[in-house]
């Protein structure tokens, strides 16, 4: 798979009120705007309800927020690697600070997936839960510090350290693995940084979702890159 299937900026829309029913629909439009007009590859996970109806409506990479590692079959409330096969959705955030799976399930989600041609994103918070990460070879890798999600810090000025080193030791593990970082990034200049310290790209969320014009967020992020 080519470095250029992948987006340099995902947008998680996680479970804001702001992406409630149609408001997803919206959101990704404007997405999906900004990444046709600049060339930049924009991706989107936007609520698990709407993802599949999204998929089909927008030609930008849409992720599941979270996949489960089962086999159709019987199990109630999952969402399995098969389920989002089905649909348009191209792939999977796994293990996200908000949705922790213990080490078996992400790697066996990761094995499921890559069965099935879906796209990994798995998150990390620390350089050593993605060194341990890489060994089943995602797709990506997001470092994300749990304490600086949500807040109006960047990782890339809080912590450039963990962006460097999670690209330095995933890289020794693996170096077709995709970097990227995330917790706190709200502009152009953070993105710049996180792709200087050596990130293929951001995972972000509030700074898009919550925003007032979302729209010209987007255009300040991707500007730089
Ligand atoms: O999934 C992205 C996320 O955890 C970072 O959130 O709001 O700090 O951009 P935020």
């Amino acid at each position: 798979m080519s470095k250029t299937c992948c987006p340099r900026v995902i947008v998680n829309f996680k479970v804001y009120s702001e992406v409630e029913g149609t408001r997803a629909f919206n959101l990704a439009k404007i997405c999906r705007k900004v990444s046709t007009e600049s060339g930049v590859k924009i991706g989107i996970c936007p609520p698990m309800l709407s993802a599949a109806a999204i998929a089909q409506l927008v030609d930008i990479p849409v992720y599941s927020q979270h996949v489960d590692p089962l086999a159709p079959g019987s199990g109630t409330g999952y969402v399995t690697p098969s389920m989002l096969h089905s649909t348009e959705i191209r792939g999977s955030l796994i293990n996200h600070s908000e949705h922790r799976q213990p080490i078996e399930s992400i790697s066996k989600c990761i094995s499921m997936c890559k069965d099935l041609d879906l796209v990994t994103c798995v998150c990390a918070e620390s350089v050593e839960k993605a060194v341990e990460i890489a060994k089943f070879s995602p797709r990506m890798i997001a470092v994300e510090p749990p304490e600086l999600i949500g807040g109006d810090v960047s990782v890339t000025s809080a912590n450039p350290e963990i962006v460097s080193g999670t690209v330095e030791a995933v890289k020794a593990v693996d170096p077709d693995i995709l970097v990227y970082c995330g917790a706190g990034v709200k502009n152009g200049e953070d993105v710049k940084t996180a792709i200087d310290l050596g990130a293929y790209g951001v995972l972000l969320a509030s700074g898009v979702v919550k925003a007032k014009d979302p729209e010209s967020v987007l255009r300040d992020l991707i500007k730089l890159i």
